[in-house]
């Protein structure tokens, strides 16, 4: 399928708008939410529109999972958590418990494989084989990585580990991130695209140019939608 493309140049209030409608649908289909955040700067207002907009929601029955990590502590500037917590979590009062963090500061192979073991059992405790978001926020860097799938990375080409440490050589260093097997699971995906972010290589992700890990989001038995800042 190919991907729905939204440019707007109400890109913050449209994107948290597009988040609270999975949201009171997800709600209404099945008691839950599953919302996976994306990190670096994009989403930090959009995260802040969707706390001053979505108030009502029941945030108990909303499960916040993170797309990627650093491999660092919570709070380090650097930290995607950090990011949510400041914008989102901490002014909007979330529960800790329906936050599920991946633990950056811990070795990477094992926050990986805590952060699988988690999402396996919450998946088991619904009958589910594999945990399926019902929402995953994704960002794109300018060579194309999402999450913290980059160009050339070993995650890359993984198909049975839904969460991996990975180390990425252009930053000499480790990062966490779901893989495309966890990600392609998803009901929606919601790519973010800030603006200035190059529109020939935008044009080649949508055209699925595999050389970009963007271009491999593609659930099979989801949607996925790109809102492009105009
Ligand atoms: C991260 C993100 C990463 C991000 C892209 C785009 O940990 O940095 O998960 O994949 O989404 O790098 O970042 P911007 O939205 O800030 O351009």
């Amino acid at each position: 399928m190919n991907p729905e493309v939204v440019r707007t140049s109400n890109f913050v209030t449209d994107a948290a708008t597009f988040i609270l409608e999975q949201a009171r649908f997800a709600l209404a289909e099945r008691g839950e939410f599953r919302l996976a955040l994306s990190g670096g700067n994009t989403p930090r207002p959009v995260y802040a529109r969707f706390g001053e907009i979505a108030r009502d929601l029941p945030w108990e029955r909303v499960r916040f999972t993170f797309g990627d990590e650093r491999c660092v502590p919570p709070n380090d500037s650097k930290s995607n958590f950090l990011m949510a917590q400041e914008s989102f979590f901490a002014p909007f009062a979330i529960p800790d418990k329906s936050i599920l963090r991946l633990r950056g500061e811990l070795d990477p192979p094992l926050a990986a494989q805590e952060y699988e073991d988690a999402l396996a059992l919450l998946a088991t405790q619904r009958g589910e084989k594999i945990y399926r978001h019902d929402l995953i926020l994704l960002g794109m860097g300018d060579d194309g990585h999402t999450a913290s799938l980059f160009p050339g990375t070993i995650a890359l080409e993984e198909q049975v580990r839904r969460v991996m440490a990975n180390y990425v050589p252009k930053l000499d260093s480790w990062r966490l991130t779901m893989t495309f097997p966890l990600l392609n699971q998803a009901r929606h995906v919601l790519f973010l695209v800030g603006s200035g972010k190059d529109e020939k290589l935008i044009e080649q992700v949508l055209a699925g140019d595999v050389q970009f890990p963007a271009s491999r989001v593609r659930p099979p038995n989801g949607q996925l939608t790109w809102m492009i800042d105009a």
